[in-house]
């Protein structure tokens, strides 16, 4: 009964008083689920090496146990303690942590099945939100930590969007404000001849990766994305990142596709147009990427609490950079055919 009370309450927000941080990090020691701001989206973060913990994550979201977490660390160290590291995958790291690079690598025992999902591999990052890092240092613990959103809907960029998703799902939330990148870490998989497989695109692009690993006198290669990324990211499905109104994407809105749209179909613009409307949205004022980037979830969720019958959004510019993939990876998944 109490505990059916306790699940009801509806989540806490934190301000990031030093108290309540020391409080959350306790939390996270006890076994519990916290709501973190990231750099990149809202992580909802456990004890990475306490199966009960983690098996807790899976429920609050509904997410199948065939996806994987990410586990975050401070620092390489504590990421050697997890994972098998091959220089090139050293060199990456020492380069791009804290901030938004996922890498996946050869999982050490003490990682425990569930965080991997069943895989002999195990996805780390070293966060660069100085909250993240302030939960990181003194809960003492490895966090495993999924985009705080229930499976398969917008990741969440604020801590208002976590309470609209998983308010009563999970007890704490902690408010770091709006996240300053948008989209979630790039994240590649190193083999230990220096072979990058980019399994999802982020901020940080493969041949930025590639540069720095030849800076460092290492032999190094991209590999193709497509050909098995299913099976070596196997949370990467087609459907994802989806609001609840269909949406589709085109490279460019027409004049046409405005005037025809009316009332009932919202148009999102990259960058701000000419008209206004309630069915007018637009990613970025002036039409930079990293603005989009940063918008992209609010946006996808505003314009989905509108009730449109559709939502017709404009893709980023093709071959401008990492931001500007990593946007349409998450656009084509939100547009992604419903399963
Ligand atoms: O920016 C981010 O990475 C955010 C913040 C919170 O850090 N996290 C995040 O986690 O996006 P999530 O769960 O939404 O996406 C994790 C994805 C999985 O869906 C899977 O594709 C991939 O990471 N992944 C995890 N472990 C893996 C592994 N061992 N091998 C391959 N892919 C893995
Ligand atoms: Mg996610």
């Amino acid at each position: 009964m109490l505990r059916l009370f306790v699940f009801l309450m509806p989540a806490r927000v934190y301000a990031p008083t030093p108290h309540n941080l020391r409080l959350l990090a306790a939390a996270l020691k006890r076994g519990e689920l916290v709501a973190m701001p990231t750099e990149t989206v809202y992580g909802l973060a456990a004890h990475a090496l306490d199966i009960r913990a983690c098996r807790r994550i899976f429920t609050a979201k509904r997410r199948p146990d065939h996806d994987p977490l990410i586990v975050h660390v401070t620092d390489l160290r504590a990421a050697e303690a997890l994972a098998e590291f091959n220089d090139a995958a050293r060199v990456i790291a020492r380069h791009f942590w804290p901030g938004p690079l996922t890498l996946v690598l050869p999982k050490k025992k003490i990682v425990p099945g569930i965080v991997t999902s069943g895989q002999d591999t195990v996805a780390l990052r070293s966060p660069a939100h100085p909250l993240a890092r302030r939960l990181l240092k003194l809960s003492g613990l490895p966090l495993a930590a999924p985009s705080a959103n229930l499976f398969g809907y917008v990741s969440p960029t604020t801590a208002e969007h976590v309470r609209l998703g998983l308010g009563t799902r999970i007890k704490h939330i902690l408010d770091g404000g709006p996240c300053r990148v948008g989209v979630e870490s790039t994240i590649v998989a190193v083999s230990p001849a220096g072979e990058l497989r980019v399994l999802r695109p982020g901020a940080i692009s493969g041949p930025e990766l590639l540069a720095v690993l030849r800076r460092a006198g290492l032999k190094a290669r991209l590999a193709r994305r497509k050909s098995s990324s299913a099976v070596l990211a196997p949370g990467l499905l087609d459907q994802h990142y989806s609001p609840h109104t269909p949406l589709t994407i085109t490279s460019h809105i027409t004049a046409a596709q405005k005037k025809s749209a009316g009332t009932d179909i919202a148009l999102i613009f990259q960058q701000k147009p000419d008209a206004s409307g309630r069915n007018i949205f637009f990613f970025s004022a002036a039409g930079e990427l990293s603005d989009a980037a940063h918008n992209l979830y609010s946006v996808l969720r505003q314009t989905d609490a509108g009730k449109f019958a559709r939502i017709i959004v404009e893709a980023a510019p093709k071959n401008d950079g990492a931001l500007a993939a990593a946007i349409n990876d998450r656009l084509t998944r939100a547009a992604g055919k419903r399963k």
